[in-house]
């Protein structure tokens, strides 16, 4: 729908829907790629995309299914339901079977029809991956936003998420942990899972665990909710980050056997709008989800490249009293610049927004500003994902040294070098100040 010749939005626009943006993600990348098109080197550390290619053996298996025409059934082709459930079993000791897995196109969209069949108040912790809220917005659901501290890594305490819970406790609600986390990097601890898990449970909330990020650990130690609060957790999954297919569109729930209604639910609504998922990409993500030696490989170098590179730059930019916590897993950093602060309003600077702006049209480095993931806007955070880099040339170079050996500056330089140039020009602009 078009904007009319005011300019105005149309009357007709649906009221949830309206003053809603195109997703904060999407929007800087348009904007990079202006920047691009006038000639200008753009650092493109706005858009969360896996900079490695799909693993092989994964690729072999779409191009064998491109004949797959059919529709599949709408909650997925029962093989990989079942591939699932058995990846489930297997690394997060769920005692799950096909028939609680759902198949969609993307975890998000999922994660979204969870909104509209259930009726529950959101709650999130601030800061949030950026579409949970939009979604909620759009379905008119409430959205409690828990507030955390950086001394907490910014994740969600038991405490917080009890105090908001204990206030109307009968009220139904959806929580949504996500872990490794976006936009910060860190993960919980076995103790805190288990913490979380407590508080849960007393209330009965439905938990959505978006584990999206959590086969890219970079210790590959990632622990599932679900072991702790099976009854209560969705285990939220898919291929678009560990496998470097976001562009393939394949999403995966996980529901305890006691929530098929809700599952069964979200069946209905897919069916009367996008029917099913892609057949060619599901039948793929059989052989993505079975593993084997070359998948496990590719992720044992995919990790070692972005926990070496994420931990270099996030003691570059320590060195210049910028704060963040210390990356664990996936491949975002969340660091805080308010140590400039005074600096910055010398410059006009008073949010992250404006710092963001102007960052990117000085150094050409693009990021996203704190407050697109629900932090106040003059808080001075920022979301950088450390991912411009060529990823096939330094997983093919990583995978020729031996496994044991750490990766060096060096061979950061020379594989993620445009990272290390951006973080340095962030430094750069920051000391200059
Ligand atoms: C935390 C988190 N959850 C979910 C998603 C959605 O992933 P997809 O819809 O590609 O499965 C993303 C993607 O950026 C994400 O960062």
């Amino acid at each position: 729908m078009s904007k009319n010749n005011n300019g105005n939005l149309p009357a007709s626009l649906n009221l949830n829907v309206r003053g809603l943006k195109t997703s904060a993600t999407l929007a800087i990348n348009e904007v990079s790629r202006q920047l691009v098109s006038e000639g200008k080197e753009v650092y493109r550390l706005g858009l969360g995309q896996s900079p490695f290619p799909v693993p092989r053996v994964v690729v072999k298996a779409l191009q064998e299914n491109a004949f797959q025409k059919d529709y599949l059934p709408v909650k997925g082709l029962p093989e990989l339901r079942a591939t699932i459930a058995e990846f489930n079993r297997k690394a997060h000791g769920l005692n799950s079977t096909a028939e609680d897995v759902i198949i969609g196109p993307g975890s998000k969209e999922l994660i979204f029809l969870l909104q509209m069949v259930y009726y529950g108040d959101l709650v999130i912790p601030t800061p949030s991956w950026v579409s949970y809220s939009p979604q909620a917005q759009i379905i008119g659901r409430p959205v409690s936003w828990v507030p955390t501290y950086e001394k907490d890594k910014w994740m969600l305490t038991p405490e917080k998420l009890d105090i908001i819970c204990r206030a109307d406790p009968e009220r139904p609600r959806v929580v949504i942990l996500n872990y490794p986390n976006n936009p910060t990097g860190a993960t919980y601890t076995l103790a805190q899972l288990r913490e979380i898990a407590r508080v849960a449970r007393k209330h009965k909330v439905i938990l959505v665990s978006d584990e999206i990020y959590g086969l890219l650990h970079h210790r590959g130690q990632h622990v599932s909710i679900s072991r702790f609060y099976p009854e209560g957790t969705i285990l939220s999954s898919g291929l678009s980050k560990w496998c470097g297919a976001g562009g393939w569109r394949l999403g995966t729930f996980t529901f305890p056997s006691s929530m098929r209604w809700l599952l069964n639910a979200m069946a209905t609504v897919a069916s009367e709008t996008y029917t099913a998922t892609s057949a060619p990409i599901q039948y793929a993500a059989i052989t993505a989800f079975q593993g084997g030696k070359e998948i496990e490989n590719y992720l044992l170098f995919t990790r070692k490249i972005l926990g070496s590179l994420g931990r270099f730059i996030a003691q570059s930019l320590q060195k210049n009293n910028i704060t963040l916590p210390y990356p664990e897993g996936g491949f975002y950093l969340f660091p805080n610049f308010g140590y400039y602060r005074e600096k910055l309003i010398r410059k006009d600077i008073y949010t992250s927004v404006e710092m963001c702006d102007v960052i990117l049209k000085e150094t050409g480095v693009a990021m996203l500003p704190g407050r697109d993931f629900g932090r106040q806007p003059e808080e001075l955070t920022v979301r950088m994902a450390y991912v411009d880099f060529d990823g096939n040339k330094a997983l093919q170079a990583a995978m020729a040294l031996s496994p044991d050996k750490p990766l060096t500056e060096r061979f950061l330089n020379k594989y993620c070098g445009k990272m290390i140039r951006s973080v340095n020009l962030i430094n750069d602009w920051f000391l200059s100040l």
